[in-house]
């Protein structure tokens, strides 16, 4: 495969973190194709990229007009057959392996020969992704992390069949996205999951162990680790229903106790406390 010069870039679903790659996108420069499944969802991730890109301005890291240029360069779908021009889509949809093999398989007959295919999953194999196609070398992992304009690093993950060629265009565009990309092999976690999640599940098992409330073992590992923020406030902000499908599935890859989510967040999920995005987590949200 000749890898292109990357030009347009599409984004698949466009929650917290699909809409904070298309901003990403749009700031650097690309034409950027964002798809929802309703135009809703297309409206609601606009509008929150357009307010961060308006505290940009209003914090003058950013001109009126560039913001202007910014959002322009965004068109939003909720058509798969959009992304026809474009020469990278970052998958960005819903962390379950049906869906993104289906979305995988639907998009290869109408991406031109030589777009990549990059998959933005936290915890499930790139290689596993990339079977849904019959040109698998096109397919990489792009792991953003929450929130996805801040955090400086991107893991490029290079799958079983992922070709030099797409690993390398995939972290140029990291760079261009102003980025610190990492490249990586597609193992459970890759990098930073890998340490982090069995890291947050033993923060949450002492919550019950040192019968410790949440603000104080946000302050305990704040003020006394130099953590950015506390573990029960990074878990609200990633999504407790993220935090639990990743823990589980790297237990069930890897078998190692501390990647199990602790019951406690299991119950909260079942119970809907998904942190920031349903307003209620470890702590209520307005
Ligand atoms: N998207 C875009 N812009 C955003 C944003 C978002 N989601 N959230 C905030 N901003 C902008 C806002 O405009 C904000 O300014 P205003 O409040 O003036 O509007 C500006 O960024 C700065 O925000 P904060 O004041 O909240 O910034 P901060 O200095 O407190 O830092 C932080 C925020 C970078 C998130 C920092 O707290 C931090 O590093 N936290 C740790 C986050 C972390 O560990 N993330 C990884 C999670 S794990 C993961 O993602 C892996 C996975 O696979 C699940």
């Amino acid at each position: 495969m000749t890898v292109p010069e990357i030009r347009r870039v599409g984004v698949v679903g466009l929650g917290a973190m699909g809409a904070g790659i298309a901003q990403l996108a749009i700031e650097a420069g690309y034409a950027t194709v964002g798809r929802e499944v309703s135009d809703e969802l297309g409206e609601k991730a606009y509008e929150r990229i357009a307010h961060f890109l308006q505290r940009k301005v209003d914090k003058e890291r950013m001109s009126e007009a560039e913001c202007e240029a910014a959002l322009a360069s965004l068109s939003l779908t909720t058509e798969l057959s959009a992304f026809a021009d474009c020469d990278l889509v970052i998958e960005a949809v819903v962390e379950d392996l049906d869906a993104k093999l289906e979305l995988f398989g639907a998009l290869e007959p109408i991406v031109h020969r030589d777009a990549i295919l990059a998959t933005n999953t936290s915890a499930l194999s790139v290689t596993e992704i990339a079977s849904a196609v019959s040109t698998p070398e096109r397919v990489v992992g792009m792991h953003f992390f929450n929130p996805a304009p801040l955090m400086p690093l991107v893991e490029i993950v290079r799958a079983e069949l992922s070709s030099e060629e797409a690993v390398e265009a995939a972290f140029t565009v990291g760079e261009r996205l102003g980025k610190r990309p990492i490249r990586c092999h597609d193992t459970p976690g890759f990098v930073v999951n890998r340490v982090l999640i069995p890291l947050l599940n033993d923060c949450l098992r002492v919550l019950d162990e040192a019968r410790v409330s949440p603000e104080d073992l946000d302050t305990a590992m704040t003020a006394g680790a130099g953590w950015p923020m506390g573990p029960c406030t990074l878990v609200d902000l990633v999504g407790i229903d993220v935090h639990v499908h990743a823990s589980e599935a790297l237990y069930e890859k890897l078998r190692e106790p501390r990647m199990a989510p602790p019951p406690r967040i299991v119950a909260m999920r079942n119970a809907g406390l998904l942190g920031r995005k349903t307003g209620r987590g470890f702590y209520a949200y307005d």
